[in-house]
């Protein structure tokens, strides 16, 4: 039997809350269709920093890296401002284990109340490609004259060929396999050197990928039109910054946050890959035991997916749409009553 090694990250917040949800889930998926899962824990977190001074351990990634994945809640906590904890985990595992691709589905279902009323359930059914280790989110720049009238900040996005090719080409197969459209995120009127450089080579390896149909869209004018025509992307790719905003927009228009998955990915499977919920560790819910834990189960099926399980993959996110298109259970966040216990086991019940 196939047994495949798991990092488990809880993190802060309701990242505890929905990782044994998830694990569940996965246990039932690994009975089913035959494979195993062995979990290792880390307490890896916001409070792990205010008694230790640091995120995770100083072989922190050397623990992860045997690992065949990595399912992480979320990292933030009042207290410890977000640049540290997202610098002090996240992103060194992103960075270390080169996740270059962050892959984030975007579907309302049928059953769940979009805030945006052209926004139709299954109509609206597309991927957002974030690139996830270069562009604006790079440790080029500093800071100067600290206190002073003349304070001054300065930092450089970095856009290599290297980088922004790998995560078009990602993108550009992916929409192969699914409807084969092709939106890239741009702002080159503005950005006048790293967003031209990014039309550039869109345009070249658009070339390579004949099937698919393409255009580029600048940030502003495509936030308006995730709002105004969400059901006309396919594959949307977009580089750090402009990719992680536009996931979350995305997001709220599928109707909640806590559904949101996301999937880091090393496609090359030198390193370990990440999974994870898009939303964070919802200090303002934290301890009551309503979060939704559907981010995380669906981000647990990307897991599978990724680990050769599609079809226990499919199993969860067939178990999702039945939840939410059959039943009247529902978290908070989705307009019911119901805990985290609750909403769990009657998709257990489903599975
Ligand atoms: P957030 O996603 O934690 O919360 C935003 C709002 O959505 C809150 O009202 C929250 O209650 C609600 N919400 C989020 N997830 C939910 C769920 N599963 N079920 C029900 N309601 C849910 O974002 P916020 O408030 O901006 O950040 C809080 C902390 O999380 C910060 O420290 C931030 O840095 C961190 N964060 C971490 C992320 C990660 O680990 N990948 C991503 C985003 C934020
Ligand atoms: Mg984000």
């Amino acid at each position: 039997m196939t047994n495949h090694r798991i990092a488990l990250i809880p993190g802060d917040g309701i990242g505890a809350e929905v990782l044994p949800p998830a694990r569940r889930v996965l246990d039932v998926l690994g009975r089913r269709h035959g494979f195993g899962l062995t979990y290792t824990s880390y307490d890896w977190s916001c409070e792990r920093y205010l008694r230790d001074g640091a995120m995770m351990p100083d072989d922190g990634l050397d623990l992860l890296r045997d690992k065949d994945a990595i399912l992480l809640g979320a990292v933030g906590y009042p207290g410890v401002p977000d640049h540290v904890s997202l610098w002090g985990l996240l992103i060194p595992i992103r960075r270390a284990f080169r996740q270059y691709v962050n892959l984030r589905p975007i579907r309302v279902f049928d059953g769940v109340e979009s805030p945006v009323r052209g926004a139709r359930p299954e109509v609206v059914d597309f991927v957002v490609v974030r690139e996830n280790v270069e562009g604006e989110y790079s440790e080029v720049g500093g800071r100067m004259n600290r206190g002073f009238a003349d304070e001054m900040a300065v930092q450089e996005a970095v856009f290599t060929r290297a980088g922004v090719t790998r995560v078009l080409d990602h993108a550009f197969e992916l929409a192969t396999r699914r409807g084969g459209r092709l939106t890239s995120a741009t702002k080159s009127n503005g950005i006048v050197h790293t967003m031209p450089f990014w039309d550039e080579l869109v345009a070249e390896r658009a070339a390579r990928f004949p099937r698919v149909s393409w255009e580029q869209e600048h940030i502003d004018a495509l936030a308006a039109k995730f709002v105004l025509a969400p059901g006309s992307f396919d594959v949307v790719v977009a580089s750090n910054l402009f990719g992680d905003i536009l996931s979350d927009l995305a997001a709220a228009v599928a109707g909640s946050i806590g559904i949101a998955p996301a999937a880091n990915l090393n496609p090359e499977r030198d390193f370990p890959s990440m999974f994870e919920p898009v939303h964070g560790s919802a200090p303002d819910i934290a301890g009551k035991g309503i979060a939704n834990p559907l981010g995380a189960i669906w981000s647990a099926a990307m897991m599978l997916d990724h680990l050769g399980h599609p079809d226990a993959a499919e199993d969860i996110t067939d178990a999702i749409a039945a939840l939410l298109a059959g039943t009247a259970v529902r978290t908070r966040d989705l307009g019911g009553t119901a805990t985290t216990a609750e909403f769990t086991e009657k998709l257990i019940e489903l599975l």
